[in-house]
């Protein structure tokens, strides 16, 4: 037998300030989706999340709260736990750079890099925004020197001496690494957007800072306290060690490096896919093979800030709705590396029409008619036996490698809508064949053939859409007897073999269906927003 292919994709380490937002929450359900995908289709997997917890924006947070910054940074990963559970996030790594195991990665990294002689010492004069915890040029600042992402917040004038990482030196590599491997940097609008900010020219970043004690100190001059994003980037590398494996960058690489896709948004771009790559190639370790850059969310087609009082909370929101309805609406309306847009009335549109309607109400009426007209007995049909022009049937026989095709290129909008092109022609195959006209006059292999169809049809529809919403998927698995839980890919493999599985046509002879319930209650739209 052939060993399963190895996928390993991270999520940002988001930051400890405060307690989660709509934003990380998003990038999150993207990362599950994928992860879910690989393992439905028997891959290895391994999904990285986590958190970055050191630098200048977290101690002040703390000494804001008047507590030192580990005790801050404990409190608030709860409520990146908590979140996760929430919105059936299946991580399998969470990793904090305040972990111990960190501290000696990074130290070991560092001395690498150090003894290729690309880390020196020069004067820092310049404009940082503790948010983005960044170094500005004047270009990237608006009026008043306040950071154009930050905007109510003022960039600070720095003078100090700073170890700094020779960039600058690769250049060349980084642009031969760009036109050799087109797919390093996902969408294409991204990767032009690196490709023209290299061409300008790099420069030499600065890798530590002085005056700052939350963080590493720099193992070659202890004045020195390495810089937040040097230390961040690594914890992807620190979370591949195994429980109780002794803590070397040679273990920590061994089985997962190196990583298959780093999934960001579009504001952290720079870091990965310049930055990044080039500290890699100064430690001579081997590149992650992707980088996506996602889009922003918007609220009503508003930035979200703070500031504005316009955020939305993700806890609030996920108790209101559920997991599945949220990870279907950001999953398919969103196009997957454009901004896109969070209106609660939309969404409560889309899932019911989808959802509820579609899909739920579907596989309702098909059973209470194969209730009424079958004693809710499976047909004993042979699928294979059904015509090749079967409406259902053709669709269905190719709609599992077009999905894949569709998910493999981190296109949810388009996996999620070649599903529901399946699911609309099942309405329309009913209403078009009228089944119960056909059982009045006596044509039970004609409507036992219809139900059938359908059936396997729903069934296809949410093996497919497992991925997206796992929970459906599941109701849906069981209600037709079906055995296998989308949340325990591990039994999946096994029970619910994605080769046979993922194709219409599947035999039905074994199974008995059990209780037949709505799977989704239609979402009333919130009076405020109505
Ligand atoms: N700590 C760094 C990442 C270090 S990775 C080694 C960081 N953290 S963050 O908490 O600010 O998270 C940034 C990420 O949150 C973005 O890249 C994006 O994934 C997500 N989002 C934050 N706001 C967002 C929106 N409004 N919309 C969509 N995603 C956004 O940067």
């Amino acid at each position: 037998m052939t060993s399963p292919v190895r996928f390993a994709l991270t999520t940002p380490l988001y930051y400890v300030n405060d307690v989660p937002h709509i934003g990380s929450a998003y990038t999150t359900m993207v990362a599950d989706a994928i992860a879910r995908f690989h393992r439905l289709k028997g891959d290895d997997v391994l999904f990285i999340t986590g958190t970055d917890e050191h630098g200048q924006k977290i101690q002040r947070t703390a000494q804001e709260k008047g507590v030192v910054p580990q005790v801050h940074c404990d409190e608030i990963i709860g409520s990146f736990k908590d979140l996760w559970q929430h919105y059936n996030i299946q991580y399998d790594r969470f990793s904090r750079t305040t972990a111990p195991n960190h501290a000696k990665i990074v130290a070991e990294f560092f001395q690498r890099v150090w003894d290729n002689g690309d880390i020196y010492l020069a004067q820092q004069q310049g404009w940082y925004c503790v948010a983005c915890e960044e170094f500005k040029e004047e270009k990237d600042l608006i009026e008043d020197h306040h950071c154009a992402i930050h905007t109510n917040k003022q960039a600070e004038w720095r003078d100090e001496e700073n170890y700094f990482f020779r960039l600058s030196k690769y250049q060349a590599q980084l642009e031969a690494l760009y036109q050799e491997n087109p797919d390093f940097i996902q969408p294409a609008s991204r990767r032009n957007e690196v490709i023209n900010f290299v061409k300008q020219g790099l420069q030499d970043f600065s890798i530590s800072r002085v005056n700052l004690d939350w963080g590493f100190p720099v193992p070659t001059d202890e004045n020195h306290t390495i810089y937040v994003w040097f230390d961040a980037l690594l914890g992807y590398v620190t979370a591949l060690l195994e429980d109780g494996e002794e803590v070397s960058l040679e273990n920590a690489l061994k089985k997962w490096w190196p990583i298959n896709l780093h999934l960001i948004g579009k504001d952290i771009l720079r870091f990965h896919a310049v930055y990044w790559p080039a500290m890699l190639m100064s430690a001579n370790l081997p590149l992650p093979d992707k980088v996506f850059g996602h889009g922003f969310l918007t609220k009503n087609g508003l930035k979200m800030g703070k500031s504005l009082g316009n955020t939305i909370d993700p806890i609030a929101l996920v108790n209101q709705y559920g997991a599945d309805a949220l990870r279907y609406y950001f999953l398919k309306e969103v196009e997957l590396g454009k901004d896109g847009d969070f209106n609660e009335t939309r969404f409560v549109n889309v899932v019911n029409a989808d959802l509820a309607n579609d899909l739920g109400n579907l596989l309702n009426r098909t059973l209470g008619m194969l209730k009424k007209y079958c004693k809710s007995e499976i047909p004993a049909l042979d699928l294979a036996t059904i015509s090749a022009d079967h409406p259902l049937k053709a669709l269905g026989e190719t709609l599992g490698d077009r999905t894949c095709a569709a998910y493999d290129n981190l296109n949810f909008t388009a996996a999620c809508q070649q599903v529901l092109a399946l699911i609309q022609a099942s309405n329309k195959y009913i209403d078009d064949r009228a089944p119960w006209a056909l059982f009045k006059a006596g044509e039970q292999a004609q409507v036992e053939e219809i139900l059938l169809t359908i059936l396997e049809s729903v069934r296809l529809a949410a093996y497919l859409l497992s991925p997206v919403i796992p929970n459906l998927s599941n109701q849906i698995y069981r209600q037709l007897g079906f055995p296998g839980d989308f949340n325990r890919p591990e039994d999946l493999v096994n029970l619910a073999p994605f080769a046979s599985h993922s194709r219409w046509g599947l035999p039905w002879s074994e199974r008995t269906l059990t209780k037949a319930q709505p799977i989704f209650a239609r979402l009333e739209v919130p009076e405020a927003s109505a």
